[in-house]
């Protein structure tokens, strides 16, 4: 019997010594896992892959634990089970998989990534693309930005003219074909974005930013300003909540997840016609409401209430904090980097927060400080700072650990002025996205920016594969610049 154990024992030290080695370096994973413990071997290439599901992990939270010839993914839900598959794939890819134990789960709940299709149209495939993208980083919200000054791109069916007159003209051609999603549309990209555990959140800007719907219903409008004409809806006329609720109700069918985003953002940029408005004037009266803030305090309560009813959770921008919106259900998404004070208040009230900021959070601020055509304001959005958000900016803001509880995550957001062709979407896009999702999901202890560097070495060669224009750090010349839109 010992005889027999000694044979055995040895013959197992051989075949470990045989065992290929794993290649040196940190993990080949984006976003890095929170735990892992490696004994520097390799599985071999076709090693059966297991999955299970053990409701005592995270819900989002997986285990890998890889032997040479059996890699067993557990998940505490179909969605872990999901990212820990993602993990054994990027190892597959890069190197093969290394054997021992990872113990992964994400830092933030909400790991999101929003592309506005309102001032320019991406389309279908596109979105796909990012949704590809985003799965395989393990983030899980898309917010979708589908109305705005330039078009209106849903389909709805009560109210047809929202795309038969709204969705023509982009940010760079007002009289551009109308583009937008049909209903059909939008539930295949639902139900892509479901099967990859990500829940696809509509934005309806409202009561500002509804320039394109009042092009379609001048009935509903409420004016505008000079620089931005037929701005806002009219919350002064009673038919406008019921137009509204109506558009509300087509959307929350077509959305099964639990938001619905109503914007809420720049009202002031056109507000001031609201006081020559004999309807509006006639609500203030009503409703003894004073100012202009009041007014659009009271359209968004309305509104909120109309989500409400339709069983959904509301999202607004900060802007909506001022009048009153934020709460149990109410979610807030910080991203005016200039006014921390609004993050402030909200944090210490317990308002559920998402955190974008311009700065780093906004993909429409350049990659790079050589980069002329996006934003930079006092500084831009380099892939560094993208990485290290949020942790080195809490002090700064005033907020401490203590804080933090109501935080849900952070979230990037793609503005389309100037991305007008699928080379400029992909240069503000990558790659930061994977800092963005290392962020999101690694916690900080985990964090390591030279490792994320040299992982990011294989992404670029998957991107050049994939033939995604990218904005190469090793060589900036490998993609130079694509012009804006109005210097083609
Ligand atoms: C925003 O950038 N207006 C939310």
């Amino acid at each position: 019997m010992r005889r027999i154990t000694l044979i055995l024992l040895s013959a197992t030290a051989l075949f470990a010594s045989c065992a290929p080695k794993a290649p040196q370096g940190p993990l080949p994973v984006i976003p890095a896992p929170n735990h892992a413990e490696l004994d520097g071997r390799l599985a071999v290439s076709d090693a059966r892959i297991e999955t299970a599901i053990d409701g005592t992990l995270p819900a989002e939270g997986y285990t890998i634990e890889a032997g040479r010839k059996l890699i067993k993914v557990t998940g505490g839900s179909e969605a872990g089970v999901f990212y820990g598959l993602q993990t054994v794939n990027q190892m597959k890819d890069n190197g093969g998989v290394r054997t021992g134990f990872i113990s992964d789960s994400p830092r933030y709940a909400w790991r999101g990534f929003m592309l506005d299709e309102a001032r320019h149209f991406s389309g279908k495939e596109r979105v796909k693309m990012l949704l590809d993208h985003m799965a395989a980083l393990k983030m899980n919200r898309f917010h979708w930005h589908l109305t705005d000054a330039q078009g209106w791109r849903i389909e709805i069916k009560a109210y047809p003219k929202l795309t038969e007159i709204g969705a023509i003209g982009t940010h760079s051609d007002p009289n551009a074909p109308r583009a937008y999603y049909t209903q059909d549309d939008i539930r295949e990209i639902v139900a892509y974005a479901a099967e990859r555990h990500i829940t696809v959140i509509p934005e309806i800007d409202m009561p500002g930013h509804a320039t394109a719907a009042n092009r379609s219903y001048p009935e509903f409008n409420g004016g505008g300003s000079p620089t931005q004409p037929d701005f806002t809806f009219n919350p002064g006329k009673e038919s406008t909540y019921a137009y509204l609720t109506a558009i509300l109700r087509e959307v929350a069918e077509l959305f099964p997840g639990e938001y619905l985003h109503l914007g809420g953002d720049e009202v002031n940029y056109g507000s001031e016609a609201w006081l020559s408005n004999y309807h509006v004037r006639r609500l203030m009266k009503r409703e003894k409401l004073s100012t202009l803030e009041d007014v659009e305090g009271y359209f968004l309560h309305r509104m909120a209430d109309s989500v409400a009813v339709l069983g959904k959770k509301l999202i607004c921008w900060d802007d909506a904090f001022n009048v009153g919106i934020g709460g149990q259900d109410q979610i807030i998404g910080w991203w005016r980097h200039d006014r921390p004070d609004k993050l402030v208040r909200a944090a210490k009230a317990g308002v559920p927060l998402i955190l974008c900021p311009r700065k780093p959070m906004y993909f429409d601020f350049v990659q790079h400080d050589s980069h002329g055509v996006g934003r930079k304001w006092d500084g831009f959005c380099p892939i560094e700072d993208v990485y290290a958000f949020p942790d080195y900016l809490y002090s700064s803001w005033g907020l401490g650990e203590d804080d933090l509880g109501s935080v849900l995550g952070i979230q990037a957001n793609l503005w389309s002025e100037l991305t007008h062709n699928t080379d400029r979407v992909d240069f503000m896009i990558f790659p930061r996205i994977y800092a963005l999702a290392e962020a999101a999901w690694t916690k900080p202890e985990a964090k390591d920016y030279e490792s994320f560097s040299q992982r990011l070495e294989a992404v670029y060669s998957q991107l050049d594969a994939e033939g995604i224009y990218y904005y190469d750090y090793r060589d900036p010349a490998h993609h130079p610049e694509p012009a804006g839109p109005f210097n083609n």
